[in-house]
């Protein structure tokens, strides 16, 4: 699922980039597009390891959603492909960390870094998008009806202590967070 995902993020952030007019924007959101290519290439390599085979219809599951997210982003104004992009970035932070449990507990450990570094990548994209609609009059309304925003995350990281050492005791409450959060939507 996290490789079909990626590429679905990087498609809707495709649509994302064309959609939104400022240039400095455009080429923030065309940076994020290409780091979710590169967390795609490291969950093939990650997958190829381990001989985990690539899922066609995930595949053209995720492939569907990313086009439609894509082509949605110009139909729905500024402020929505903003506050979804880093609602869903948020959620997404915690399936690498996740996923280092699980590797944990076959006694793997040799993936730690790179699931690190994505997990930490997509904590940046969070507080990138959050960072841009943080004084959005929106924000307090989407937040209430949505459940995500400036007091509602769906991880525990901070980035600013955050450190790889600590890094397997992440999002233990990932689950009941998740479903705390979904619940209010
Ligand atoms: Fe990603
Ligand atoms: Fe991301």
């Amino acid at each position: 699922m996290a490789y079909s995902g990626e590429r679905a993020a990087s498609f809707a952030y495709q649509g994302h980039a064309g959609s939104v007019k400022d240039p400095v924007q455009k080429a923030e959101i065309a940076q994020i597009e290409q780091d979710e290519w590169e967390h795609r290439a490291h969950v093939l390599s990650i997958m190829q390891q381990h001989g985990v085979e690539v899922s066609r219809w995930l595949e053209l599951r995720f492939w569907v959603t990313g086009k439609v997210v894509s082509m949605g982003c110009y139909l729905i104004g500024w402020f929505m492909p903003y506050y979804f992009a880093g609602r869903l970035e948020s959620g997404n932070v915690c399936e690498y960390f996740v996923m280092m449990r699980y590797f944990h507990e076959l006694d793997i450990d040799e993936h730690d870094e790179i699931l690190y570094e994505m997990g930490m990548k997509e904590k940046e994209h969070e507080e990138y998008f959050l960072d841009s609609i943080t004084d959005n009059r929106k924000l307090a309304l989407f937040e209430k009806v949505f459940g995500w925003g400036k007091d509602n995350s769906y991880n525990d990281i901070d980035s600013e202590t955050a450190n790889i050492g600590e890094s397997s005791s992440y999002c233990d409450d990932y689950k009941t967070r998740n479903s705390k959060l979904t619940k209010n939507t």
